[in-house]
């Protein structure tokens, strides 16, 4: 029956083999992988929104250049999660269609607006940052084809991260105006980069149970931690101050105390009430009717094709 599936199924987890998609599972965890492949999937198309919008307005070719390489790999890593997510029986179009109608998430973080360029230093350095937390552990997920998708993402985002860090420090030994506005951007990104782990772990729902099946490999305030105690000393290192007057080293635990963030934001960011949710949802629409063509084209042709070949 069922609970012997379950049982066997729960043994090969706890001796760490990897699933692969002809391999039974639960419906639960084909369920709870395709909520999170899609939403992450989401999470790298959305977040090709805020910085494509400064990728015209580049202080020099250069940061051009590099922007647009980093704006091109994210929608890479869209592709790949979209087609790790497909292996679990659910085609690219169901998932954006869940997107648009807002049954799926995206990453908070991508409803906040980048005002100015220390923004884009901000969020290839916090952002990109607190993604590479979040993804190292998941290279290590039960779930083969997710497993490797990360494996292969995870090569391309310390990149991400540098050249963040890289205006940031820019910015921060530049002119008095260039340093307020590094610290500007550090103070309005800061909170919203801790959101990115999620609730905390009394308060997050999927958490037990994603462990259990090594969906999920470590928490979501573990993760917040190592993200602190990894970045604090880089912005001490750029000479800018973290906006918590709270954060203080904790030496028993090894780690910083620090404020949690503004948990109400949080869920109402998440419930679709953000700076930017609109805005980014509409050009994800827009992006899909302007398409709606060039997909109907492809499709014929491969019809076509098919018909010749007497399929
Ligand atoms: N933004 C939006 N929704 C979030 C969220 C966030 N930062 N954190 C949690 N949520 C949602 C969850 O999706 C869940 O809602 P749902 O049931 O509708 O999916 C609810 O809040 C409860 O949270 P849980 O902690 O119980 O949910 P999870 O166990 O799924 O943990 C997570 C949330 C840590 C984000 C986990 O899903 C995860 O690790 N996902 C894969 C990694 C990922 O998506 N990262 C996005 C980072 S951005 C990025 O990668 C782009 C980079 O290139 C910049």
């Amino acid at each position: 029956g069922t609970e012997e599936l379950e049982a066997a199924f729960q043994a090969r987890i706890d001796n760490n083999e990897r699933i692969e998609p002809k391999d039974w599972m639960p419906e639960h965890y084909r369920k709870t992988l395709i909520r999170m492949m899609g939403q992450h999937a989401h999470s790298e198309i959305v977040g090709q929104l805020p910085e494509g919008n400064w990728i015209t307005r580049a202080p020099t070719l250069e940061r051009k250049q590099i922007l647009l390489a980093k704006v091109q790999d994210e929608a890479g890593h869209g592709l790949y999660l979209y087609s790790a997510a497909e292996t679990l029986g659910v085609t690219r179009d169901d998932l954006t269609e869940q997107l648009l109608s807002g049954k799926m998430k995206y990453s908070s973080i991508f409803n906040y607006p980048t005002l100015n360029w220390a923004d884009i230093g901000a969020v290839g350095w916090l952002v990109d940052g607190a993604a590479i937390m979040n993804q190292v552990p998941l290279q290590r997920t039960s779930y083969g084809p997710y497993s490797r998708a990360m494996i292969r993402i995870c090569k391309e985002e310390s990149f991400h991260q540098r050249q963040g860090f890289d205006i940031m420090r820019k910015m921060a030994n530049g002119t008095p105006e260039q340093r307020e506005m590094a610290q500007d951007a550090l103070n309005r990104f800061w909170y919203p980069s801790l959101m990115m782990f999620g609730p905390s772990d009394k308060e997050s729902v999927h958490s037990d149970q994603s462990m259990k099946w090594r969906i999920k490999i470590n928490t979501n305030d573990e993760l917040r931690q190592k993200f602190v105690d990894q970045t604090v000393p880089q912005a001490e290192f750029l000479g800018l101050s973290v906006p918590d007057d709270k954060l203080a080293w904790n030496e028993e635990k090894g780690g910083y105390d620090f404020s949690e963030p503004d948990w109400n934001e949080f869920f109402q960011v998440i419930k679709g009430n953000g700076p930017c949710n609109e805005e980014r949802i509409e050009a994800r629409r827009k992006a899909w009717d302007d398409g709606a063509w060039f997909r109907d084209a492809l499709t014929a042709h491969a019809e076509k094709q098919a018909q010749r070949r007497g399929e």
